[in-house]
């Protein structure tokens, strides 16, 4: 084989092969997590604007500094976070570069990474590509539908090779909120273990029925040994602008950078500018951003219970997590690409959530964050389940 040993541990997306396949068949395109709905105008304003001024070039390589006093002023504002936007700031191409750059940045060959299974995707392959090793902690849904883990689980994931913990709240897949306890939780062991949180935190603005969210950064003890990873992508809907940005103190952030500046140099400069506009948004921008998820989360609980499907409700994020057994006895995949083919609607198999595939053969996750008449015409679409 002539590719890296480091690359042939994992495959490509899943979720976005999925995307593909959905494009190939003309599925309507519950998988990734993209909106199909317009970005504000007055963001698209001020790219398009930046782009007729002529910021044409490579920025600062840690972001446009207003971008950074924006940022910086926006954790200061909301969470009580007290940032250096000089020192403690870098604006990435995405929540996905910072992620991998936070990596780069502070993990070293054989170190352990331990995070929540189901995971996100991408921090499989951040292990292999920073020769580290996962540990997962399971999340379970409980009989009261919410997703939890067992404490002592936890605690036996912590031991001495331990270099950090991703806390991917709200998460994807499966909307889980985690709770000010469970995070103290968390903290304690950060602590005692002498332990770095890589936090995920991109859909911080989607949480439902009164789920706060809350940065594990704001715990006590916990400034000095966290990187925050958020951007604009979700809150925005602007998934292709490739906008995110991590803050850390500076000591863990000159890892991150260092990372991030050979990998990418800098972030799309017109769309940073663009960036500065969006950080000013009011409270209710982010108000109709709640509630217009809410009524899209509504309708597609909806339209999977009415098929047969058994969802388990989010608190955040913009995905449900199904169980399809009472549908069908097909694995995940098998059903996944049925469902794309045949039915029409794509979603994404449980599998590239789980480490081992008993965890995830009867489980499929839906994406909703579309709009109201699309996820109708996948619900007439999903009727056709009833007759398969
Ligand atoms: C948990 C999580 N983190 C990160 C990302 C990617 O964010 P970005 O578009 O900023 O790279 C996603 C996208 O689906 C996600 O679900």
């Amino acid at each position: 084989m002539r590719t890296s040993i480091r690359t042939q541990h994992f495959p490509e997306s899943i979720i976005r092969e999925m995307t593909r396949i959905a494009l190939d068949v003309g599925a309507i395109n519950l998988s990734q997590g993209y909106p199909d709905f317009a970005a504000p105008q007055v963001l698209k304003d001020a790219a398009t604007q930046a782009i007729l001024d002529d910021w044409n070039q490579y920025s600062v390589t840690w972001g446009l500094k207003p971008l950074r006093d924006a940022i910086a002023d926006h954790y200061r504002r909301r969470y009580g976070m007290e940032v250096n936007p000089d020192t403690e700031v870098v604006v990435c191409c995405g929540a996905t570069e910072c992620m991998i750059a936070a990596m780069l940045g502070v993990v070293n060959p054989g170190d352990e990474v331990i995070f929540f299974e189901p995971y996100y995707e991408s921090y499989i392959p951040n292990c292999f590509i920073t020769q580290s090793t996962p540990r997962f902690v399971s999340l379970r849904p409980s009989a009261d539908g919410r997703w939890e883990f067992d404490p002592d689980e936890l605690r036996r994931a912590f031991n001495e090779r331990t270099k950090v913990i991703i806390v991917n709240s709200p998460h994807n897949p499966t909307g889980k909120v985690f709770t000010r306890e469970e995070l103290q939780l968390i903290a304690d062991l950060c602590i005692e273990h002498d332990v770095i949180a890589v936090t995920d935190e991109i859909y911080e603005f989607i949480t439902y029925d009164g789920a706060q969210h809350i940065p594990i950064a704001t715990l006590p003890g916990m400034a000095e040994r966290t990187i925050t990873i958020s951007g604009m992508s979700k809150t925005f809907s602007v998934t292709g602008w490739r906008l995110g940005y991590a803050v850390a103190p500076e000591d863990l952030m000159i890892g991150v950078r260092k990372a991030h500046d050979f990998m990418s140099v800098c972030a799309a400069t017109p769309l940073q500018i663009a960036g500065v506009t969006m950080m000013a948004l009011g409270d209710d921008y982010y108000l109709r951003l709640r509630q217009d998820y809410a009524q899209r989360r509504a309708l597609a609980l909806e339209m999977l219970r009415e098929v047969g499907f058994k969802p388990v409700v989010p608190q955040g994020a913009y995905y449900i997590m199904a169980d399809f057994s009472a549908i069908s006895d097909e694995d995940d995949i098998t059903f996944g690409l049925r469902m794309a083919r045949d039915i029409g609607v794509a979603c994404v198999p449980g599998s590239p959530f789980f480490s081992r595939p008993e965890l995830s053969r009867s489980i499929v996750r839906f994406a909703f964050c579309k709009k109201q008449e699309t996820l109708e015409q996948a619900r007439e679409r999903l009727q056709k389940l009833k007759r398969s």
